[in-house]
């Protein structure tokens, strides 16, 4: 195991009926801006449910925050924080609001330009504006972690920071409140949780049997529970382990002392930002496609990963690592998320562009290796189509 450092701070409160605790986890003298989507919650009565709960406090909102949430948009709640003297932030929604609630907690109080501190990936951050979730879609973890990513559409780019000053004080974990995503979002959901375990896990071994055994039961969890959730969409208890299964993927704690991958993310991002694909579409593309570019420097955990996960024991590693993938992507497409370019209409023509994106942004030497050059990544896009 290689040597780390761990630290979480944010409080989370599960279950049914908590968006009533707001009204003591926010300080009592707060002005609250509340930040949300396009229509989800309002529609659904959450942002009224958070409004009761605050009671008294002065309550603004900012809504139109769109999935992948745009720099350009942001600087508008930016202004409103300032206009009126905001000091704390509740997010209600999904990653896309919590992210752009991160961006606007810390550019707030930013010395200089927002766009340099996401030129600087957060790295000179002393503090930020503190805040609040109510999740609302389970899928990317921000809730309980310290990562952001905001769209700059003007360069259509997605640019990722990080700073312990915009760990969520708490985050409100409601699954009942997941029980109106449509489909579409439900199995980006699962897909993106799996594969956040699968960068941090699908690596080589280091002997860290925590990590390890924590990661195969997310992936358990949501190998039983993902397509549960599917057909059964107001089942309490499915839902609850999936939403806590998504949390755990990425708060930090089975990424410790383990090598990590993220090629499938840096490349899913740029798919994003060029062809407007849901992050957990691109995800779904890219990473089959990767285990295969990458299968003999994977062989060991992709075996492991059949055998526990999936059950398979028979044949030799190869043999176990080929299954592994096959079964990956027969998983996506179980739950409704496909795997292939050609089912988002895309075609050859479109992986010139995205391999120039990924040179402009410095892209170029992914993976656990970072052997993962602009080469590889034309074969794992070629791979996809
Ligand atoms: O806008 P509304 O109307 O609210 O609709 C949203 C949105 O269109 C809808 N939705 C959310 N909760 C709902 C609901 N619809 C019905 N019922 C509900 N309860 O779902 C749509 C998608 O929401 P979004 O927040 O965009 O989805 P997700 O949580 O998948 O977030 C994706 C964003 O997170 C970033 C991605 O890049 C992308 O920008 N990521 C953030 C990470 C992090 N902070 O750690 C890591 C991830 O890898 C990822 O990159
Ligand atoms: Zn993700």
């Amino acid at each position: 195991m290689n040597n780390f450092e761990f630290f979480n701070p944010t409080r989370i409160v599960f279950g049914e009926g908590e968006i009533s605790r707001l009204s003591s986890l926010v300080p009592e003298k707060a002005r609250v801006l509340v930040l949300f989507g396009g229509e989800s919650a309002r529609k659904f009565g959450t942002l009224d449910e958070v409004k009761a709960a605050l009671g008294d406090r002065h309550v603004s909102f900012f809504g139109g925050v769109e999935a992948n949430p745009k720099y350009e948009t942001l600087l508008n709640a930016i202004a409103q924080v300032k206009d009126e003297n905001i000091d704390f932030l509740i997010a209600v929604g999904g990653g896309s609001v919590i992210d752009g609630t991160k961006f606007v907690a810390a550019a707030s109080r930013y010395p200089s330009e927002p766009m340099q501190m996401l030129k600087k990936a957060g790295s000179d951050l002393k503090e930020a504006i503190p805040f609040g979730a109510v999740l609302t879609l389970s899928a990317t973890g921000s809730e309980m972690n310290k990562i952001s990513v905001i769209t700059y559409a003007a360069a259509k780019a997605k640019m990722a920071f990080f700073s312990e000053t915009v760990f969520p004080q708490f985050s409100i974990l409601d699954p009942v409140k997941t029980f109106t995503l449509p489909p579409r979002q439900i199995g980006n959901g699962i897909v993106d949780a799996f594969i956040h375990v699968t960068e941090q896990y699908l690596t080589y071994p280091v002997n860290a049997k925590i990590q390890d055994r924590f990661a195969e039961g997310i992936l358990q969890t949501l190998v039983e529970e993902g397509p549960k959730t599917v057909e059964q969409p107001d089942n309490y208890e499915v839902r609850s382990n999936l939403m806590w299964a998504a949390s755990q993927a990425l708060n930090g704690l089975i990424g410790v002392g383990v090598p990590h991958d993220w090629a499938t993310h840096m490349i899913g991002h740029e798919l994003t930002a060029l062809y407007g694909l849901d992050h957990a579409q691109t995800l779904a593309v890219v990473l089959p496609s990767l285990l295969e570019e990458k299968q003999q420097q994977k062989q060991s955990k992709l075996a492991q990963f059949a055998e526990r996960v999936w059950g398979v024991q028979q044949g030799s590693e190869a043999e176990k690592a080929a299954q592994a993938i096959s079964l990956t992507r027969e998983f996506f497409e179980s739950v409704g998320v496909k795997t292939r370019l050609s089912d988002y209409q895309l075609d050859e023509t479109c992986i010139d562009p995205l391999i120039k994106h990924l040179s402009d942004h410095g892209m170029t030497r992914l993976g656990e290796h970072r052997d993962i050059d602009l080469d590889a990544c034309r074969r794992i896009l070629q791979r996809s189509l």
